[in-house]
């Protein structure tokens, strides 16, 4: 295990990264934090270190996704997607990165790059494809993307709003492909790969809900955070609406008590 930080190469590599940069202006991060309170400052410098890894995490789980959906010969603009949205999250990443430097440098967080994605347990393809969709699109993302949205119009510095709305832009898709993969691989789920995945779903949800709570304070609006309560309607709200509802649409039900998978 190593203490977090990203790095870049630079020159042509990272300029492949430049149409997915815009919408975010990487000398804003300094103007938002130039008012802050330094208990503010000390607090935006966890949100984004933690989201700068969070952000890593979800790149390293569409490049699994990607990999997934090959191998269970699904549809290759889904393959596609699923490999864009891999530098969607990287560039998320360094837009969080670059924001916790403006709070004050990334506080010292031990990450395990190896254990980032937490591995399909089932052994055939398509069900290790929607294992990993499920958790990551139909759940993580599908949670998350309603929390920016709220986050960015609570969001008191136009800067900052301008940032988590932009985030918020990339995430739609990524919340949408789960869907799409399950509703092609429909004629191909029986009553067993459904049961598999809804208890994949209520593992996920159990163990993300409260990593999500991390992400609300008393008041810290100025680093991009919720108030517990907006937060915990809003969450509510993305549970039942978001994920709940489209996923039993599909057949795969949330048990209210969470089991493993
Ligand atoms: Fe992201
Ligand atoms: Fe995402």
């Amino acid at each position: 295990m190593s203490a977090f930080q990203l790095t870049e190469l630079g020159g042509p590599w990272s300029r492949r990264l430049d149409p997915r940069r815009r919408g975010f202006d990487l000398a804003r991060p300094d103007e938002i934090a130039r008012d802050l309170s330094e208990a503010d400052r000390e607090r935006g410098r966890w949100v984004w270190t933690q989201s700068a890894v969070s952000e890593l995490a979800s790149a390293a789980a569409f490049a699994e996704i990607a990999s997934a959906l090959v191998a269970a010969g699904a549809p290759i603009d889904l393959v596609a997607a699923a490999g864009e949205f891999v530098a969607d999250e990287v560039v998320h990443a360094e837009v969080s990165g670059s924001l916790a430097m403006a709070f004050g440098g990334a506080v010292p967080l031990d990450v395990d790059l190896e254990r980032l994605v937490r591995p399909p347990a089932s052994v055939e393809p398509l069900m290790r494809a929607a294992e990993l969709l499920v958790r990551t699109s139909c759940i993580g993302e599908a949670l998350t993307l309603p929390l920016l949205k709220t986050a960015a119009r609570a969001s008191d510095h136009p800067a900052l709003a301008e940032i988590l709305a932009n985030i918020a832009r990339d995430e739609g898709p990524h919340a949408e492909l789960g869907w799409w993969f399950l509703d092609w691989a429909d004629d191909q789920l029986d009553d067993a790969a459904r049961a598999r995945l809804s208890a994949v779903a209520t593992h996920a949800v159990s163990s993300f809900a409260p990593l999500f709570a991390t992400t609300c304070a008393g008041s810290a609006r100025g680093v991009g955070m919720l108030d517990c309560a907006t937060y915990d309607a809003a969450f509510a709200r993305a549970l039942s609406e978001r994920v709940a509802a489209p996923l039993a649409e599909r057949g795969i039900a949330l048990a209210l008590t969470p089991c493993e998978p």
